[in-house]
């Protein structure tokens, strides 16, 4: 297959880039390299680019035959969505819908979103599934759930087909090391542990230990990039064989809580870094797990990774690795 994977260069786009190489795939990625990084695009070929370069897209489509996309193409910090949401709608909703029209327009009919979890907000029920109405509490989460109403009305009205991921909380690296979470200002949890573990900040701060959950901390599903990969990988399959547009849910379904997450990387580390409990951060549902079931049964998606001791594990090493190159 000839893959376009916009944002290859980022974290999680970078892993799709390595597994769909490794696999013999022809890939091409397209990315502005803001957040992502030339030396992460393990295989295939770079086009430094912008999706809210409609012309630039449609120059790239008349040369290339894509049989699908994958689009990571997005910016993803909730505070900062809060904020300036402008920038959110822009990049996440008006920069997908550059990218559908030109699949439109050179009839490319696959297309695999990377939606998130925040689409569901603070969820009544917890597992939460699929059939539970979106009802985001944040400009990041309304620009996606924004993408997948204009992907679920494009599909109905044309040949164009798409699996939307709805991703829970993303974390670990690469196996071998070589490619991993490269933010400047990370904002994720076990990041955020692991760099105090390595002494690059004084402490972390738990935000909120009055929820209501068993230890008063937030709760969410950890899931090991690789194991999201996989259900890319089974999601582009389900297209190329013709299966029709779909929302899933990806997470293991049963959580770790803030201070379950801080014990663990402690374990993994064998540092005791300092982690002091600070007042709630805004837009913090109590517990995000997902119900996973849909993708198991129907893509057949079987996750290898449900270990939080080997999340963390292949994060850390990844951290120290970035830290040793820069001294
Ligand atoms: N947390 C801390 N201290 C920190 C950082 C995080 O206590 O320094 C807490 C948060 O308050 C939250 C939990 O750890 O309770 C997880 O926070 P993350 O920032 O790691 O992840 P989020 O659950 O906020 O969000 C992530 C992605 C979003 C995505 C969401 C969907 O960042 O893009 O998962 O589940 F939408």
């Amino acid at each position: 297959m000839k893959i376009l994977v916009t944002g290859g260069a980022g974290y999680i786009g970078s892993h799709m880039v390595r597994t769909l190489g490794e696999q013999g795939h022809d890939v091409v990625v397209y990315d502005n390299l803001s957040t992502g990084h030339r030396e992460s695009v393990l295989h295939g070929r770079l086009v430094v680019g912008d999706t809210a370069d409609a012309a630039a897209l449609d120059r790239l489509f008349a040369a290339e035959r894509f049989d699908a996309v994958a689009h990571f193409a997005a910016s993803i910090v909730v505070e900062e969505s809060v904020r300036e949401p402008l920038k959110y709608y822009r990049n996440n909703f008006s920069n997908a819908l550059n990218l559908i029209d030109v699949c439109l327009r050179h009839q490319v009919e696959r297309f695999v979103f990377s939606s998130t979890a925040a689409v569901y907000g603070i969820p009544a029920e917890s597992p939460v599934t699929e059939d539970v109405p979106p009802a985001p509490i944040n400009p990041y989460g309304s620009s996606k759930a924004m993408v997948e109403q204009a992907l679920r009305d494009v599909s109905r009205a044309s040949q164009f087909r798409y699996v939307a991921l709805r991703y829970f909380n993303v974390a670990g690296a690469d196996e071998m090391v070589r490619i991993g979470q490269k933010y400047k200002d990370a904002t994720h949890l076990i990041t955020l542990s692991l760099r105090t573990a390595l002494g690059l900040r004084p402490r972390l701060n738990i935000f909120g230990t009055d929820y209501e959950t068993p230890d008063g901390t937030c709760i969410r599903d950890y899931i090991h990039v690789d194991d999201l990969i996989d259900a890319h990988v089974l999601a582009l399959g389900h297209l190329m064989a013709g299966g029709g547009s779909k929302i899933y849910n990806c997470g293991y379904g049963h959580g770790y809580s803030v201070k379950e997450v801080v014990r663990a990387v402690r374990e993994v580390t064998g540092i005791g870094f300092p982690a002091v409990e600070a007042g709630r951060r805004a837009g913090d549902p109590p517990a995000l797990i997902a119900d996973s079931a849909l993708i198991r049964k129907e893509l057949g998606w079987r996750p290898s990774r449900d270990d939080l001791q080997y999340i963390i594990r292949t994060a850390w090493e990844w951290e120290k690795k970035v830290v040793n190159r820069k001294q």
